[in-house]
């Protein structure tokens, strides 16, 4: 089940909503857009990048129309990538985008991390989860010691991602993917 968790800047537990429809009007509130798609259609593991987008492609058509997206493509990681700790650290720290971060997850799961104000927003995405995060919002993403997801990136801009470092170590205070997991 997705999750949103709120802590404090010290990594101090506010709040955890589990219902779907309180979630998704709470991270509203926020800018941020989160949708549950229908995932009913089955889609191996194997499936090409193709295959993926044509599944999906009533809501994605719909995102890019919506929003002016000017690229997508599909990415997964599996707990036996020979980079996972690379890849997995180099979304750890807090970043910003000046372009929004948008995601949609085919399967397995990750978490996102979004910082505003002076709290932190902890939003545990699995298959079927949409998330949409704010230009020049501060984040950071998990995706735990064993990633495992295929997402749908959709970008704006043509160099993609792009991460500007907030050289904050905030991260660290809060729970890892690993822990949301377990917990
Ligand atoms: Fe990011």
């Amino acid at each position: 089940m997705s999750l949103l968790k709120v802590y404090d800047e010290e990594g101090n537990l506010l709040e955890s909503i589990k219902d779907y429809e309180e979630i998704r009007k709470k991270l509203a509130s926020l800018k941020v857009i989160f949708e549950r798609w229908n995932t009913d259609k089955e889609l191996p593991w194997s499936a090409t990048q193709e295959e993926v987008l044509q599944v999906y492609k009533e809501d994605v058509e719909r995102i890019v129309r919506e929003y002016g997206f000017k690229s997508i493509d599909v990415v997964s990681l599996t707990p036996d990538h020979p980079k996972r700790e690379e890849l997995r650290n180099m979304f750890l720290s807090e970043h910003t985008h000046s372009d929004f971060e948008v995601r949609f997850f085919v399967d397995g799961c990750g978490t996102f991390y979004l910082h505003i104000g002076d709290k932190v927003y902890v939003v545990f995405c699995e298959k079927g989860d949409f998330i949409s995060v704010p230009a020049n919002t501060k984040h950071w993403f998990d995706m735990g010691t064993k990633p495992f997801f295929k997402a749908i990136r959709f970008f704006s801009i043509p160099e993609g991602w792009v991460a500007n470092f907030t050289g904050s170590d905030i991260s660290k205070r809060l729970p890892s993917h690993d822990e949301i997991v377990e917990s």
